[in-house]
Order: C-alpha cells, then sequence, then structure tokens
C-alpha cells in the first residue's frame, strides 16, 4: 500500500479547495482496499472514501486516512435477445462508462451522460438528471459491508432509492463500500426518455423526430454544457441543494403570494425548484469574497476565484438556506456531503 502524508486534497475534489488529508492512499483491488481500512483500525484513525470528488465540500483538513477507490474494469453478460447486464467497477469514470455503453447502443443511461464522479459513487444519491435516475437500470452492486468484513450483493429493493437518496446516504451510511454496480440495460428495443422539455428543444432545433439513444445523450451533453459549469475551470459540486418536497396545503398557501412558482408533482406532495426559490431571493450571479452563486443555474455554488475555502462555501451556502426561509418557510437541505 503506497501511503502519502499530510496530502493536499485540491486536485482531488471539484470544489477545487484546500484541505490536507493526514493520509492518502489509492486502491486497485479489493485487497488493497482491506488492507487500507486494516491500517485505519490499527492506527485508530478514520478512514473516508473517495471517488471522483464532486460531491463533496471539505471544509477542514482530514485527520484520517482518505482511500481513494481505484477499482476499473468493465464486463458484460447477455440476458436474453433484448437485454444484456453491463457490469462496472467502483472506480470507473461514470460519463466514461456511459459513452461505453451508448458507443455499443446499450441503452438505459443516456440521460445520465456527463454527470460527473464514478460509478461507485453512482447509487449513492441514486444519481438522476433529464428524467432519469439509475434506479431505472440498477441491477445490483456488489458491496463490501464494513460491519463483518463480507462481501454482499444487494438488489434494487434492497438499497430503498428515492430521490437523492438511498440507504447509502441514509439509513446504511457509512456501513457498505460499493465494490461494483450492474446495470440491466437494452441492446435493441431501447426505452427512449425524451419527455424533459430541454431535451425535446434540443431534438426540435436538430429537427430529429425519432431519437437514438446517442441523439438524447448528445442532447443531454449540449443542455449541461450550456448551464452548467465545468469543474475542471471552475470549481463547483453541482446542485448544492435538493429540490425541496412540500405538502400540498403549504404549495397552496405559498401559491397565494407567489403565483407563478413553478412546481412539479412528486408522490403525494409537491417539488419546488431550489434554483427558482434561491433566484427570488436575489442570489443569482451574485459573488461574495471569493464564492458566488452561478449566473446561468442558481442551484450551483461556485469557487468564484479558485481561492475559497471549504468553510467560506458552507457560509455562503448557510446564508442561501437562510433567505430562502425567511422569504418562502422552506428549509433546503444540502445535497453535497459536508465534511
Ligand atoms: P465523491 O464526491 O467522491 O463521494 C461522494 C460521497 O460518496 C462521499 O460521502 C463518499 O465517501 C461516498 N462514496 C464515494 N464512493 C463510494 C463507494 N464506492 N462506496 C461507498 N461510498 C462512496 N448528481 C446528480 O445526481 N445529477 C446531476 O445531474 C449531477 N450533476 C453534476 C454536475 C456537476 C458539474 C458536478 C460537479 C456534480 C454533479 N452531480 C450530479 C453530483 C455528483 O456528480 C454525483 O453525486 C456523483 O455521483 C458523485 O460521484 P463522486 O465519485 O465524485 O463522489
Ligand atoms: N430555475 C430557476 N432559476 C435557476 C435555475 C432553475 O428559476 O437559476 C428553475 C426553472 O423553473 C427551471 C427549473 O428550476 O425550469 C428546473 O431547472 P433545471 O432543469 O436546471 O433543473 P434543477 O431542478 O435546477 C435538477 C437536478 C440536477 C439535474 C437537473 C436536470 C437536483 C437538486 N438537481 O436541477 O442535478 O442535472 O435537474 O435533470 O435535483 C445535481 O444533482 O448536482 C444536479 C446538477
Amino acid at each position: 500500500m503506497q501511503l502519502q502524508k499530510n496530502f493536499s486534497l485540491r486536485k482531488h475534489n471539484t470544489f477545487q479547495v484546500d484541505a490536507k488529508a493526514s493520509f492518502f492512499t489509492e486502491v486497485y483491488t479489493l485487497e488493497e482496499l482491506t488492507e487500507a481500512l486494516d491500517f485505519a483500525k490499527d492506527k485508530n484513525l478514520s478512514y473516508f472514501i473517495l471517488g471522483g470528488g464532486s460531491n463533496i465540500l471539505l471544509t477542514q483538513d482530514f485527520k484520517g486516512i482518505v482511500i481513494a477507490l481505484r477499482l476499473s474494469g468493465i464486463s458484460e453478460q447477455r440476458i436474453d435477445e433484448n437485454h444484456i447486464v453491463v457490469t462496472a467497477k467502483a472506480g470507473e469514470n461514470w460519463h466514461q462508462f456511459v459513452r461505453y455503453c451508448t458507443t455499443k447502443n446499450y441503452g438505459g443511461l443516456e440521460n445520465l451522460s456527463l454527470i460527473p464522479g464514478n460509478v461507485g459513487t453512482s447509487p449513492i444519491q441514486n444519481i438522476g438528471a433529464y428524467g432519469v435516475e439509475i434506479k431505472d437500470a440498477f441491477h445490483s452492486c456488489k458491496v463490501l459491508d464494513t460491519l463483518d468484513g463480507s462481501v454482499k450483493t444487494l438488489h434494487v429493493e434492497d438499497c430503498h432509492f428515492g430521490y437523492r437518496d438511498s440507504i447509502f446516504k441514509n439509513s446504511e451510511k457509512g456501513r457498505y463500500i460499493i465494490l461494483e454496480v450492474s446495470f440491466l440495460l437494452t441492446t435493441d428495443h431501447h426505452q427512449i426518455s425524451a419527455s424533459y422539455g430541454a431535451i425535446q428543444q434540443q431534438l426540435e432545433q436538430k429537427n430529429i423526430k425519432n431519437p437514438s439513444i446517442k441523439d438524447i445523450s448528445e442532447a443531454v451533453i449540449a443542455i449541461r454544457q450550456s448551464k452548467l459549469p465545468d469543474p475542471q475551470i471552475t470549481g463547483n459540486a453541482g446542485s448544492f441543494f435538493k429540490n425541496p418536497v412540500i405538502p400540498i396545503e403549504q404549495f397552496n398557501i405559498l401559491k397565494r403570494n407567489f403565483e407563478n412558482i413553478p412546481n412539479y408533482p412528486s408522490h403525494q406532495e409537491i417539488k419546488i425548484p431550489a434554483g427558482w426559490l434561491i433566484e427570488q431571493c436575489g442570489w443569482k450571479g451574485k459573488t461574495l469574497g471569493n464564492v458566488g452563486c452561478h449566473p446561468l443555474q442558481a442551484l450551483v455554488i461556485i469557487n468564484s476565484n479558485g481561492k475559497a475555502t471549504g468553510q467560506e462555501v458552507y457560509n455562503f451556502s448557510s446564508d442561501i438556506i437562510d433567505s430562502v426561509k425567511e422569504k418562502f418557510n422552506i428549509q433546503l437541505e444540502r445535497e453535497v456531503n459536508v465534511l
């Protein structure tokens, strides 16, 4: 095991904030992962599992060992004429994996193109975009159960996927380390999901009537590039908050004061776009010190000049939470994992 001490994590989080880990190691196999966990146990250190670092905010140095998962490899198992199970190890880059699937004409993940991060992290918050969540194509995942060191297979019903939620983020937080994820994909008769307004607009612009999975992937990439900052250039972690889901009664009261409030039904409740709430509070495009609210997507907080600390970003997010609470009586919840 290659151990690095007092290691800067700046290049390992898409917010590009500087924080140090007492120890840092990259693991390429299950054996190396076990070795790193044993090291943490022996030294009585806490550990942190790192994927692509695109959904974390480091507000302080990490006094323990950061274990970066680099397990790689993709395999396939044909199920029937129209289905295949494709399995990727946790350290595979998500977008490269989606590309692998779309190039081979395997359908199911194309709406999730260009989401940063690794395959192993995708079940944690049930990543979603443009009308699809991974739960829709999820088959199973192999995990290391840190309670007893066993390797288990979890199926969709075990994971309790919800909107940006699963057992991995909630009831069993920290228990399982995801080693690989399998998806059930179509090889011929694809279920094209093109109902999201922005996708329809893209397809209309290109005069595409019967989109292929590649067309959907390209449309999604174009939409994302038009409004989300590239984390290689501007530090950010995508949506900083979840879109709040509120009871219908609360929504009806709000609608009396805010006639044009956008809203979407979500089971028996109403989902309100947090980007709209934040924009209404005057934050969109605003910069305070080194931190800003993105001018094209108010839900994204940015490290404006690359000099922000995690604590500054956190304070900025607290100010947003306070003003949305004051104006709309809605409590925003952070989507990003704060350390
Ligand atoms: P990390 O940030 O490395 O880790 C996140 C959390 O998961 C940490 O708590 C970590 O300990 C834990 N973890 C990581 N890997 C494992 C593992 N193998 N086993 C157990 N725990 C693990 N998300 C969406 O859902 N939809 C979007 O459209 C979207 N767009 C984004 C756009 C941008 C520009 C950015 C920067 C982010 C976006 N995100 C989006 C958020 C992010 O891409 C996802 O949450 C992604 O799944 C995070 O993956 P990661 O490997 O970078 O996770
Ligand atoms: N809106 C505004 N102002 C803004 C931004 C959004 O008013 O500055 C309103 C508009 O009414 C717009 C609506 O919000 O129609 C929805 O905006 P958008 O389609 O950009 O989606 P979002 O709700 O802001 C969610 C996800 C994204 C995902 C997109 C596309 C969450 C927290 N965010 O954003 O996921 O890519 O939908 O499906 O659910 C992420 O999780 O990191 C992420 C980027």
